[in-house]
C-alpha cells in the first residue's frame, strides 16, 4: 500500500494511538484519528467516537464517508480498556463497557465502514492483546473481551479476503504505556459495591495491579512497527505477535497442564493463593 492512502484509525488518542497517528502521518497517509479527546489528536483529522454508543459509531462512520468519498484504505480498530479486578466483583456495567468498547462498538464501525474499505480494496488491523490467548486472573474482563476480539478477526478474515479486503490481527505482549495505571485508577468505579468482596480480594488487587505496571514491557514503537507492516505488507499475516511474551511465554504456558499455568500465572502476578482465599 503506497503514501497517499486513507487510514481510520480508533483509540487514536491513546499512547500506541498518538504514536501510530504521527508515524502514518509522517508517511504521508491521511489519517483519520479518531477517540473522545480531541485535544489529544494532532497533525490529523479527529473524529469524535464513543464506542459505547450507536449513535457516536453512526456519526463517526458518516464523517469518514463525507470526508472521504466512498473509499478508505485501512482501519486500525486500537482502542481499548480493562476493567480491572476479579470477575466476582467486576459490575455487569463495566463487563458490558469493556465488551462494546474491545469488540462490539469496533464491529459495528467495521460493518458500517467495509462499503468504502471493499470499494478500495482494503484492509483492516484489530489490535488485541497477549491477555485474549492467555487469560490472566483478576483481569478476567480483559481477557474475556479481547479473546472475542480474536475470534472475531478469524471470522472476518475469512469472510473477506475472497471481497479483497484483507485482516490482520496486531497480538502485543505487554507494552509501556499508561493502559494499566489508568484502568487501576478507574477500577473503583468498575466494581459491585461490596466492602466485603474488595476486603477478600485487596491484597490479590494490589499485587497484580503492581506487578502488571511494573513488569518488563516493550516501547509502543514495536506495536506501531507491527501496525504499519500489517498495513503496508504486500500479502499481510493473519497474526502479528509483538514482544517475547507474547511470541514465547504466551505459546508456552498455553500448553502447560492448567494446574501449572494456573500457578505460574498467579506467581507472576504477586498473587498467592493465600491471598484470593483468605476471607
Ligand atoms: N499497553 C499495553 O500493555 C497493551 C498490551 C496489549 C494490547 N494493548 C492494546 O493496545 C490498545 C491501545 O492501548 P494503549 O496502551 O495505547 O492504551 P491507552 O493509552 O489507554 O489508549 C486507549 C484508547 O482507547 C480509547 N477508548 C477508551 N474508551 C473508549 C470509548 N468508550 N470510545 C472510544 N474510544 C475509547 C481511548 O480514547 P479516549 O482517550 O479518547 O477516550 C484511547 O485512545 C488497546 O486496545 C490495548 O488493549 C495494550
Amino acid at each position: 500500500m503506497a503514501d497517499g492512502q486513507s487510514v481510520f484509525i480508533t483509540g487514536a488518542t491513546g499512547a500506541i494511538g498518538t504514536a501510530l497517528v504521527a508515524s502514518l502521518s509522517e508517511r504521508g497517509w491521511r489519517v483519520l484519528a479518531a477517540g473522545r479527546r480531541s485535544e489529544a489528536v494532532e497533525r490529523a483529522t479527529f473524529v469524535a467516537l464513543d464506542l459505547t454508543s450507536g449513535a457516536s459509531i453512526g456519526d463517526a462512520a458518516e464523517e469518514a464517508r463525507s470526508l472521504l468519498g466512498g473509499q478508505l484504505d485501512a482501519l486500525v480498530n486500537l482502542a481499548g480498556i480493562s476493567a480491572d479486578g476479579p470477575l466476582e466483583l467486576v459490575s455487569p456495567d463495566a463487563m458490558r463497557r469493556a465488551f462494546e468498547v474491545n469488540v462490539l462498538g469496533q464491529l459495528a464501525l467495521t460493518q458500517q465502514l467495509l462499503p468504502l474499505l471493499r470499494t478500495a480494496t482494503g484492509r483492516i488491523v484489530n489490535v488485541g492483546g497477549a491477555a485474549g490467548q492467555l487469560t490472566l486472573p483478576l483481569y478476567g474482563a480483559l481477557s474475556a473481551s479481547k479473546a472475542a476480539l480474536d475470534a472475531v478477526t478469524d471470522a472476518m478474515r475469512m469472510e473477506l479476503a475472497p471481497q479483497g479486503v484483507r485482516v490482520a490481527y496486531v497480538e502485543p505482549g505487554a507494552v509501556r504505556t499508561g493502559f494499566f495505571a489508568r484502568s487501576a485508577a478507574d477500577a473503583e468505579g468498575f466494581h459491585r459495591p461490596d466492602p466485603d468482596l474488595e476486603r477478600r480480594y485487596g491484597s490479590a488487587i494490589a499485587a497484580a495491579g503492581e506487578a502488571v505496571r511494573t513488569g518488563r514491557a516493550i516501547p509502543v514503537e514495536r506495536v506501531v512497527h507491527a501496525i504499519e507492516r500489517a498495513l503496508t505488507a504486500r500479502s499481510p499475516r493473519a497474526r502479528y505477535k509483538v514482544g517475547l511474551d507474547a511470541r514465547l511465554g504466551v505459546p508456552l504456558l498455553t500448553h502447560l497442564p492448567a494446574v501449572i499455568r494456573d500457578r505460574i500465572l498467579l506467581r507472576s502476578l504477586g498473587v498467592s493463593a493465600a491471598s484470593l482465599g483468605a476471607g
